[in-house]
């Protein structure tokens, strides 16, 4: 393949970006986009605060805009996200218990009904675990107010409003085997043998120098595979610049290549211009859209 998308086909994965509609009007940003990607995740425009900032009014303009756009261009969608403490609007943290419960199956509800059959797998809950070695359970409104079983109640809920979509647990700080991605392979575990509908594990994929790609990447995608879900590195970024940046793209795409029910990358941006990272320079493309030393890396080993 000559492009991401294509090479990543050839491999039977799908190579997708994070996209703000904000940026659908730029010719540049919208022409490497189309290149070199065949799925995308909007990057804020699927999450709460953005879709039902106020209590069942919903509000599903940008994030249309681009899903019509993938669409009209062959590209998959991943839905990103249904059930987070970050990004949530105020209301929602002002609901007593049965409230809230009706309020997240509601949501959930009315937004995989309005994509249903667009989105080929949605976060349906990200960032439920502490970081540390606890293993515990973030401090969230569903977590402090529905307790643990609001995470299966919300992929219950999901599995009824679109049972085509794949529907995954996403987190960060979970690439490696450690304490907190022991803690949601449990979860997971305990979801299968129980019969919890779930399908996929997402793997943020965050990169620094403080929390580099692991050593055991690759082991730890396999053992949450071999638990019968898919994987997907949902929100790669790693700052860095040169060729150390492009070694470590590269070890990171192996790991998922090595990896059968490895099914697809997502970068978490298209250009560095616009990388949530400010002022870094974590993704493939810097800011003219010129390929760097990592988009070679990745491309070389897809
Ligand atoms: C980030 C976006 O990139 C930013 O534009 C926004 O201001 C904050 O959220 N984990 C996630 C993503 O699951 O939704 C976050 O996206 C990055 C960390």
């Amino acid at each position: 393949g000559t492009t991401l998308a294509s090479a990543a086909a050839g491999k039977g994965r799908y190579f997708g970006t994070a996209v703000a509609a904000s940026h659908l009007g730029e010719s540049a940003y919208v022409s490497t986009l189309n290149t070199e990607f065949d799925s995308v995740t909007p990057e804020n425009e699927m999450k709460w605060d953005a879709l039902e900032g106020t209590r069942n009014s919903f509000s599903f303009g940008s994030a249309d805009r681009i899903v019509s756009h993938a669409q009209s261009r062959g590209m998959k969608v991943r839905g990103h996200t249904l059930v987070w403490h970050s990004q949530l609007p105020g209301w929602v943290g002002g609901l007593g218990a049965a409230d809230l419960r009706s309020a997240m199956n509601h949501h959930i509800t009315q937004v995989m009904q309005h994509y249903k059959g667009k989105i080929h797998s949605w976060d349906v809950v990200n960032e439920a675990f502490q970081d540390g070695g606890s293993g515990a359970r973030r401090s969230s409104p569903f977590q402090d107010k529905l307790g643990n079983g609001f995470i299966e109640e919300a992929f219950r809920t999901a599995r009824a409003a679109d049972p085509g979509a794949k529907l995954c647990y996403n987190d960060y700080n979970t690439d490696g085997v450690n304490a907190k991605s022991n803690a949601v392979y449990a979860m997971v575990k305990d979801f299968k043998a129980r019969g919890v509908p779930i399908d996929c594990v997402g793997f943020q994929s965050h990169f620094n120098s403080a929390s580099p790609v692991p050593g055991d990447y690759r082991a730890n995608l396999q053992r949450f595979a071999d638990l019968g879900v898919d994987v997907q590195i949902t929100e790669l970024d790693i700052e860095g610049s040169g060729s150390s940046q492009a070694t470590s793209y590269g070890t990171a795409v192996n790991a998922c290549l090595a990896v059968a029910r490895c099914t697809g990358i997502t970068v978490w941006g298209v250009t560095d211009k616009y990388s949530w990272r400010s002022g870094g320079t974590p993704l493939l493309f810097d800011g003219n859209y010129h390929k760097k030393p990592a988009y070679h890396a990745v491309l070389s080993a897809l």
